[in-house]
């Protein structure tokens, strides 16, 4: 079996920021070696003591002037809406029907699916992304070609259809019995087949009529681990819309919850409308929320409440989500410079290191995939990106000027992006190198 060996600085996360020190959750290695087999970390720590254990001949690929990180999560993005990503003028509803459904409504084409797959999945890895939550379109064809693109870079990925049976352009629309068994079709060829993990994805409570969320509920019932991803309070007149739609259910969340799709592996985009309450089942629940800033600021839709959603007495697991195409960035570092942002603009302040983990660790754990993703450790997935603090003039210029790691990690959110990433390795793969401008499937 070959060996890959990584060195350069390395940080990586034992436990969550938001709950404990910062100091006690970070791991940082200023020189660390990176041994990968078959896929996974075999060792991680500082070169000087791992030096010894390099088998004989092994090339040792070193990074100057960077930092290695876990691959980024991104918990909540619309592949199909990468045509469309900055259209102008509306917030959510009318930018649904504006923009979204015309461009989701090309999906019945199988090439079409593929090609943009192949664009979305090379932008993501280009980005440092390894694991997303995904949302294809109704079609089917459009889950086959993201998964069957994500399968030859053998990333980590959850996806799945959209479900709408209401409240859309007719060729959008499927019944509750079709949803159901087109999903299962999909469960039955995709869920657990390498790396590939799949989602029921009601698309937003006004889109489904309570039989197809039923349905929905009955889906997850159907195979072991199997993920749920939807919409949840993002926008008022959304809100309003499902109290009119749903009279009987005392509020949104509960429109899910009594349909059986609240959960572990639940994964709810936005949230920035709900009260103290949701909070709270999500916690008693293990439902994940996902943070969004780049959409919600780039929508008009509001600011999320990170820091009461992660209140220690009761903490909500939160990922963070580009949400492209209402999300303005596929990088995750945008994100992050968003939602440093957002924090400041609800009287809080979100750290480098609280930020980094959100991320990574905390975007995998939203996922409950954390035993496995997420961290730089031994038996970890090897997925990784190399950021680079040189990558612009400006960043050589001002990183000379930090005092500290942190300050470091900060200055690489705020003015950093795709052009940070220099390489990213999927499961000991590099899959993406920046300098050599290719990509690279694995295998
Ligand atoms: N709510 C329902 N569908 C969508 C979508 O595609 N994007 C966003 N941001 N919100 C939604
Ligand atoms: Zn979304």
């Amino acid at each position: 079996m070959s060996v890959t060996a990584l060195r350069g600085a390395a940080i990586t996360f034992r436990d969550d920021p938001f709950q404990a020190s910062p100091g006690d959750c970070l791991v940082h290695e200023p020189d660390a070696l990176i041994l990968i087999e078959d896929g996974r970390i075999t060792a991680f720590g500082p070169y000087a003591d791992l030096r010894e254990s390099l088998p004989e001949g092994t090339l040792v690929t070193e990074y100057k002037d960077a930092i290695i990180s876990a691959g980024f999560v991104d918990t909540h993005v619309h592949y199909p809406q990468l045509p469309m990503i900055g259209a102008y003028g509306e917030q959510l509803l009318e930018w649904l029907e504006k923009y979204v459904f015309p461009v989701e409504a090309k999906f019945a084409d199988p090439e079409h699916a593929a090609q943009v797959a192949a664009v979305f999945l090379r932008e993501l890895l280009r980005a440092g992304t390894t694991t997303a939550a995904v949302y294809c379109t109704v079609h089917p064809q459009s889950v086959e070609a993201f998964f069957t693109e994500s399968a030859r870079f053998d990333t980590r990925m959850v996806a799945g259809k959209v479900l709408m049976d209401r409240h859309a352009p007719e060729v959008l629309r499927d019944t509750a019995q079709q949803g159901y068994d087109e999903s299962a079709a999909l469960i039955a060829r995709w869920h657990g087949r390498g790396r590939q993990h799949y989602c029921v994805t009601p698309r937003f409570a006004p889109t489904s009529t309570e039989a197809q969320l039923e349905a929905a509920g009955a889906l997850l019932k159907t195979a072991h681990n199997l993920f749920m991803q939807t919409h949840i309070a993002e926008n008022r007149a959304e809100c309003a819309w499902v109290e009119a739609l749903f009279p009987e259910r005392s509020n949104y969340l509960d429109v899910y919850a009594h349909a059986g799709l609240i959960g572990h592996r639940s994964v709810l985009g936005h949230g920035i409308h709900l009260a103290e309450q949701d909070f709270c089942t999500c916690h008693a629940t293990g439902a994940a929320l996902a943070h969004c800033p780049t959409s919600n600021l780039f929508l008009g839709s509001g600011l999320f409440r990170l820091f009461d959603a992660m209140d220690p007495r009761r903490p909500v697991r939160v990922g963070l989500g580009t949400d492209v195409g209402a999300g303005t960035s596929l990088s995750q570092l945008a994100s992050l410079n968003e939602a440093y942002k957002v924090a400041q603009l609800t009287g809080r302040r979100l750290s480098a290191l609280q930020s980094f983990w959100l991320a990574t660790l905390g975007g995998a754990r939203a996922l409950y995939l954390d035993d496995r993703i997420g961290r730089i450790a031994p038996d970890y997935e090897a997925d990784l990106c190399v950021l680079d603090l040189k990558a612009t003039p400006l960043m050589r210029f001002r990183m000379p000027f930090c005092e500290s790691l942190e300050d470091q990690l900060f200055v690489l959110m705020t003015l950093g992006d795709d052009r940070v990433v220099r390489a990213t390795y999927a499961a000991g793969h590099k899959v993406y190198d920046r300098d050599q401008g290719c990509f690279i499937y694995a295998g």
